[in-house]
């Protein structure tokens, strides 16, 4: 594991030394994937915004407690959700931050990402005793061993688990989000994967992919 933060074209990106001719690892709201989300994802009524709990009229505030690359959070947030996003990597975090940054500066979506989108630097477990607002839901996505064989994983998946390892604590992190969370924690799991904590959802939305487990939160 060799990797170096560089300013490049104005865009902070993570480089891989050791094999330099590789694509680096830069976050980007504006354009490619993230864009493309941002203009057609939502017409088929993404599972995340169910699983949430948007409604029409109704946009509940987010904290993003597993933030990584930011790319559910941004979702999020132009679903026209309030989201704080909480990132403990500091490598990850710069990244976040030099996204943040640049597209706050756009023309197009620099607004929405100034008053839906917002970041703070450390572990969960402790900052979501602090956040700018009460959270409807708590949003969490940690790391889990990825199936395929090395070779196979993608290259962000693959730079992600080196740099982060395997979230090992994401148990006591549900377990507390669950206290703190005003109606529902929501935990993005592999759909293979077991339930977080081994704790029951009350329900659970599926995709391809991914499962959403919904814990609802009693009044
Ligand atoms: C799989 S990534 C999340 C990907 C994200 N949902 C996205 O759409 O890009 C998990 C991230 O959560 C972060 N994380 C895990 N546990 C955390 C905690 N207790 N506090 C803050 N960040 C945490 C890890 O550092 C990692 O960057």
């Amino acid at each position: 594991m060799n990797y170096s933060l560089q300013m490049i074209n104005q865009q902070l990106q993570l480089v891989d030394l050791d094999q330099v001719d590789m694509a680096p690892l830069i976050i980007d709201f504006i354009s490619g994937k993230m864009s493309y989300r941002r203009k057609y994802g939502h017409a088929g009524g993404e599972a995340i915004s169910r699983a949430v709990g948007i409604k029409k009229g109704h946009r509940p505030n987010i904290v993003d407690a597993t933030a990584g690359l930011g790319r559910d959070a941004f979702v999020l947030a132009t679903l026209g959700c309030r989201v704080h996003m909480i990132e403990r990597s500091e490598v990850i975090t710069q990244l976040l931050k030099d996204a943040l940054r640049r597209a706050e500066e756009d023309e197009k979506i620099g607004t929405m990402i100034k008053d839906y989108l917002s970041l703070t630097f450390g572990n969960s477990q402790k900052e979501l005793f602090h956040t700018p607002f009460e959270p409807e839901v708590i949003y969490l996505d940690p790391m889990f061993p990825h199936k395929e064989k090395s070779a196979l994983v993608k290259k962000e998946i693959r730079m992600l688990q080196e740099i982060i390892g395997q979230d090992e604590d994401a148990d006591a992190l549900l377990n507390l989000a669950l206290t703190i969370a005003t109606n529902r924690v929501v935990v993005k799991r592999p759909a293979y994967a077991d339930f977080l904590a081994s704790l029951k959802p009350h329900t659970s939305i599926k995709t391809k992919k991914h499962r959403f487990d919904i814990y609802l939160i009693k009044a």
